[in-house]
Formats: structure tokens, sequence, C-alpha cells
């Protein structure tokens, strides 16, 4: 087993880290029903959405390598307030992506904690790769960095296995809604008093999560 180095993502790497998450990402339930697949087409959409993600909000992005190679990615980003969700949802239209991709903006938006916080996502580990401790050890990174300033820290998720992995790290499931017949996860690690402050402000949204957002999702 070779070595894996945890590090920073610098500009050129760019490009392999969006390719990366895209091959990792792509049979996720939730790409599977934005994207209608998880063929190349597929998988060139998702990597083009990470390429323009980190062109535009890079936030801090760390790698793992083995050797030369990018075989995991982790984001991070410090977020405060809810941002209003930029795109118009328009008429109902499960075929139009553009439709698809709104419904599931607004249902993560909505649930964005208002205090200050460190959003963690996406995260993904090159298939051949997973199960080795990789995942993990971006995991113990990102703890390091939110815990030095005592932040909370929140995520959102689309399977439930991932539920148990970042239990481990622990984030506590907050909040569950569906998104185009999708169950997803919220999650919040709280950070200090603050944070258990949040954590117990989302006890309302847990009820409404209850109830879904699968009138937005399924129309
Ligand atoms: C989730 C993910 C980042 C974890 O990375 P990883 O390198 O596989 O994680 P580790 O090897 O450190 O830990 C795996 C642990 O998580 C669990 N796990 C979750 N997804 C797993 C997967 N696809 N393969 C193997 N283990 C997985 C295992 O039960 C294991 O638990 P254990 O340590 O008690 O055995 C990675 O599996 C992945 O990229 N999955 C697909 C993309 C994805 O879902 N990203 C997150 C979106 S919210």
């Amino acid at each position: 087993m070779d070595t894996i180095a945890i590090s920073l993502m610098e500009k050129n790497d760019l490009p392999e880290a969006a390719r990366v998450l895209s091959i990792a990402m792509r049979d996720n339930p939730l790409h599977v029903a934005i994207f209608q697949g998880s063929d190349e087409k597929s998988r060139r959409e998702i990597e083009a959405m990470f390429a323009a993600l980190f062109a535009e909000l890079p936030g801090v992005t760390f790698l793992a390598k083995a050797g030369q190679a990018i075989v995991g990615v982790m984001r991070m980003k410090s977020c405060k307030g809810r941002k209003p969700p930029e795109d118009p949802i328009g008429p109902i239209d499960p075929d139009d992506i553009n439709w698809r991709k709104a419904v599931w903006h607004r249902a993560w938006a909505r649930r964005d904690p208002a205090e200050q916080h460190w959003h963690l996502g996406p995260i993904g580990v090159l298939p051949d790769r997973q199960g080795a401790g990789i995942g993990s050890a971006l995991m113990q990174r990102f703890c390091r960095e939110v815990d030095a300033c005592r932040s909370m820290a929140y995520l959102e998720t689309d399977l439930e296995k991932n539920v148990r992995f970042y239990e481990k790290f622990g984030f506590k499931v907050v909040a569950t809604s569906d998104v185009l017949h999708v169950k997803n996860s919220y999650m919040v690690r709280p950070g200090g008093t603050e944070g258990d402050k949040a954590l117990q402000g989302f006890e309302g949204l847990r009820n409404e999560g209850a109830k879904g957002s699968r009138v937005q999702g399924a129309g």
C-alpha cells in the first residue's frame, strides 16, 4: 500500500480534482436523479459542475495524493447566513435539468445554518481506493481545522452509509428530506457553545424535515 499524503489543492490541481470527484460521486443517488443516470455524459456534467464550483467558490480544498496522483478530494468552506437561491424555480418540469437543479439547490439552501459554520462538501475518494482509510484521513484533517476555530460544521448527504461514516467524526443528523425522491440527511457537528445552541435550533427543522420536501422534489 502506497503512502497517502494530504495537501492543500493548488490552482493547477483543479481540473484533476474535479475529475476525481466526478468519478467518486457519479453513482450518488442525488446525482443520478439530477443528471438522469451515471453514464459518461453524466460524469462529464458532474465534472463541469465541480470545476465551476472550484473556480467560483473554492473555499479550502484538501487533496489526498498517492505520489503525484490525486485519489481523494475534500472541500470545506466558511459560510455565514442563508443565501437566497439564485435560480428562480420555473414551472414543474422533471424533464428539465435546470428545474431539477433548482429543486436541489433550494432544498439544500433553505436548511443551511444561519450561523457561521464550516460547510463540508464535496468529499470523494476514487472507487478503487475507498474503504482504505483515505476518507477518514481527509475527515481528520477537516476536524482539526474546524476544532482550531471552535466552529460548527455542517453537511448534506444522500447515502445512509455516509451518515454512519460522518457520525464517526462527531456529526449528527438534524433533519432529513426527500429531494427528487432521494432521501437527504442534513448533519451538524457542534463546535463549542455556539454550536450546541445551533444544534438546538434545528429541532424545528427536524419536524419539517420529517414531512420532507417531496412537494418541491416530486412536483
Ligand atoms: C464516503 C467516502 C468519502 C469515504 O471515504 P473512504 O476512503 O471510503 O473512507 P474510509 O476508508 O476512511 O472509511 C470507510 C468507512 O466508511 C464506511 N464507508 C462509507 N462508504 C464506503 C464505501 N463506498 N466503501 C467503503 N467504505 C465505506 C465504511 O463502513 C468504513 O467504515 P469502517 O472504517 O468502520 O470500516 C468514500 O467512500 C466516497 O468517496 N464515496 C462516494 C462518494 C460519496 O458518497 N461522497 C460523499 C458524499 S456526501
